[in-house]
């Protein structure tokens, strides 16, 4: 990946994730909970409740594990597009269905041309996540 395009990723996972926190999608509550059920360390979980990005290998993990919880991803690490709709639509129930679907096949389809080498790495969590985030935003709902 290209700089300025790894520094947009960058950037749209601040806002996700800002999105997800202060609206509420995650209680701290929820965060300690996936968080122990992920192993994450007291660090990478206070850098979570403060609306921060996990710019760690071992925090871009933790949002791995964490979608994974959610039933974005399949038990072998890739994109679950019935989880990842059923998940989008408990999260985010004021994006009209259409979008959700949309937003859904796009990023499935994105991430359907990633090898299985790049599917094990915690980044394609973490690109899965800046998809989903990017396709909102395209189609005005974020
Ligand atoms: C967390 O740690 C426990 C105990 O070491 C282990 O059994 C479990 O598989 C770990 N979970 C994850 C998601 O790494
Ligand atoms: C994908 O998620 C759906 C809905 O949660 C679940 O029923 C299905 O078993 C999952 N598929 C795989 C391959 O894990």
């Amino acid at each position: 990946m290209d700089l300025v395009k790894g520094k947009q990723l960058f950037y749209s996972l601040i806002l996700l994730s800002i999105t997800i926190l202060v609206c509420g999608r995650f209680t701290p509550e929820q965060i300690d909970f996936y968080g122990k059920e992920c192993n994450a360390s007291q660090e990478d979980l206070q850098i979570a409740k403060e609306y921060k990005v996990p710019t760690s290998e071992l925090g871009k993990c933790l949002m791995k594990c964490m979608i994974s919880k959610l039933g974005m991803l399949n038990s072998d690490g890739t994109y679950n597009k019935t989880g990842t709709f059923e998940a989008l639509k408990q999260y985010w129930q004021e994006w009209p269905i259409d979008k959700v679907e949309l937003i859904n096949n796009k990023c499935h389809s994105e991430a359907s041309k990633a090898s299985p080498d790049v599917i094990a790495t915690c980044n394609y969590a973490f690109e899965v996540m800046a998809c989903i985030n990017i396709e909102a935003k395209t189609l005005g709902v974020l």
